[in-house]
């Protein structure tokens, strides 16, 4: 199958490729793009790929955050991270969801111990990893839409 670029390469930056399809406005929530920057963004979704449909996101001139790659672990688990220097992929790595996700996420239970006024961060073990599933660590509860639930 010939590539078939849908969005062109970029000099400097971040491409996040290989995202869930569909999931590219949740990435760019968690970059906090348009709210609090003026970053050049370029995003394609329902792409086809060797692995079916997926989403890509490119933003020029940005690094991510170990926080926010963790962040994107919970709703594009089989994402890459390219970073582009001078137009060449100078590093590319996947992904990786922790054991424990730490004070990323706010638990659905309003009585957990880490929703009260108690200096208790929110804490969650992952349970599941290709199709992301974490547990609270204090009260057990799964969250059902976990992207609803990144802080
Ligand atoms: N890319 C880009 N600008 C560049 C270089 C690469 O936007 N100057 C993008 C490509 O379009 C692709 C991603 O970065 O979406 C990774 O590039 P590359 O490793 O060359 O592509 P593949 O080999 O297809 O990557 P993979 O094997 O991870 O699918
Ligand atoms: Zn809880």
């Amino acid at each position: 199958m010939k590539k078939e670029l849908k969005i062109p390469l970029i000099k400097d930056g971040t491409v996040i490729d290989h995202i869930t399809a569909g999931n590219a406005v949740k990435v760019l929530h968690i970059l906090d793009i348009p709210k609090k920057n003026t970053y050049v963004v370029s995003v394609a979704m329902n792409v086809n790929s060797k692995f079916g449909k997926k989403d890509i996101v490119k933003v020029e001139n940005r690094e991510l955050h170990p926080e926010e790659v963790n962040k994107i672990a919970l709703i594009a688990p089989k994402a890459t991270i390219n970073i582009i220097r001078d137009y060449e992929v100078k590093k590319k790595y996947k992904v990786e969801l922790p054991d424990e996700i730490v004070g990323i996420v706010r638990c659905s239970n309003p009585t957990c111990v880490s929703n009260a006024n108690e200096p208790v961060k929110n804490r969650f073990k992952v349970i599941n990893r290709d199709i992301p599933r974490i547990k609270c660590y204090y009260c057990e509860r799964e969250p059902e839409d976990i992207s609803e639930r990144i802080i």
